[in-house]
């Protein structure tokens, strides 16, 4: 039976993607701009299963029949309508991310299932058609496909929804792990609320949008320090936003806050390091290469940290059962 294995890592966003302008296929209100790691990889293997009625999903080990196993079944019906095939799968994913702690697990555990499935179901397809698969599953995994630095183009509809890289100047990140536990509204359901409930919505949406413009420029003509300030800039906005919504919802702890404010003191020494922070209390540090021992200084006694670089594009690994 046709197997295949595949390997992404998670990726941070600069400019973020928060809220979407139709949900059932996650188009986003706006475009985004990240950063793949070289940390924390996924690793997925989908075995199509002739004799199966229905999907299986192995998560770290443990055979999973709740919300994610259902998010995996939807997935794969999306594969098994692009390839016309009935078949059911079996889907073995270790994770290395710590799990809906805000580090983007949905991003590497849906752009190794999109590489994985694709190739286990006999598509053929490149790297924009990988993204925008990836993307049905989980918005941000659209820039896990990618390596380094990506750009998620809004579209505005499924074909024109996807990622591709930018060339950005080079930059590493310190990932300061705050809290490891499950978060207790997730990504998905509070950007609902958000674009439901805030009424500062349509202020993000343009404003993301300008800022987009502006980091892609940035990126381009290597200006880390305009990078860094939109990076920033961007994330405490979307914090803000998350936080009016109704109910309010609070990723960031005081523990993070704290973080936020360490590298503005650490900026005012003169090294160049920003903050941001996905749907959670960890928070990621921007910096150059050679600033990642001062980041770390900085940090030091508060945290479990990683370093990470610009990481490698989504790909099926080399079969191991000849
Ligand atoms: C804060 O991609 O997890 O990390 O599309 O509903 O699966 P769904 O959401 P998801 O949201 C990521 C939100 C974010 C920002 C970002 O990565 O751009």
């Amino acid at each position: 039976m046709s197997t295949a294995t595949a390997i992404a890592h998670p990726n941070i966003a600069l400019v973020k993607y928060w809220g979407k302008r139709d949900s059932a296929i996650n188009l986003p209100a706006t475009g985004s701009l990240s950063m793949t790691l070289d940390i924390f990889p996924t690793t997925t293997t989908v075995s199509l299963d002739d004799s199966a009625d229905h999907d299986v999903l192995v998560f770290n080990g443990a055979e999973r029949t709740d919300g994610p196993a259902e998010r995996v079944t939807r997935f794969l019906d999306i594969v098994r309508d692009l390839a016309g095939s009935a078949l059911r799968a079996r889907v073995e994913t270790v994770n290395t991310v710590p799990s809906a702690a805000g580090l983007a697990s949905s991003a590497s555990g849906f752009a190794a299932l999109a590489v994985a499935a694709a190739s286990a179901y006999g598509l053929d397809l490149d790297a924009a058609a990988l993204s925008r698969l990836a993307r049905r599953g989980s918005g941000s995994a659209s820039r896990s496909v990618i390596p380094g630095f990506a750009v998620w183009h809004a579209g505005d509809d499924d074909a024109s929804s996807f990622a591709e890289p930018v060339d950005a100047p080079d930059l590493a990140m310190v990932v300061a792990m705050v809290e490891k536990g499950e978060k207790a509204v997730s990504s998905r359901e509070a950007m609902r609320r958000t674009v439901l409930t805030s009424p500062f919505y349509p202020a993000w949406v343009s404003s993301t949008a300008e800022s987009l413009e502006a980091a892609i420029e940035a990126c381009r003509a290597g200006d880390i320090e305009r990078l860094g300030r939109i990076t920033e800039v961007n994330a405490l906005r979307m914090h803000a936003l998350i936080q009016s919504c109704d109910p309010p919802i609070r990723y960031l702890s005081p523990v993070s806050i704290e973080i936020f404010d360490r590298i503005a003191a650490l900026r005012d020494t003169g090294v160049d390091a920003w903050a941001t922070a996905d749907a959670g209390p960890n928070v990621v540090v921007l910096t150059r290469p050679e600033s990642v021992s001062a980041v770390t200084a900085a940090l030091d006694g508060v945290n479990e940290l990683a370093v990470a670089h610009p990481g490698p594009a989504a790909s099926l690994l080399p079969r191991t059962d000849g």
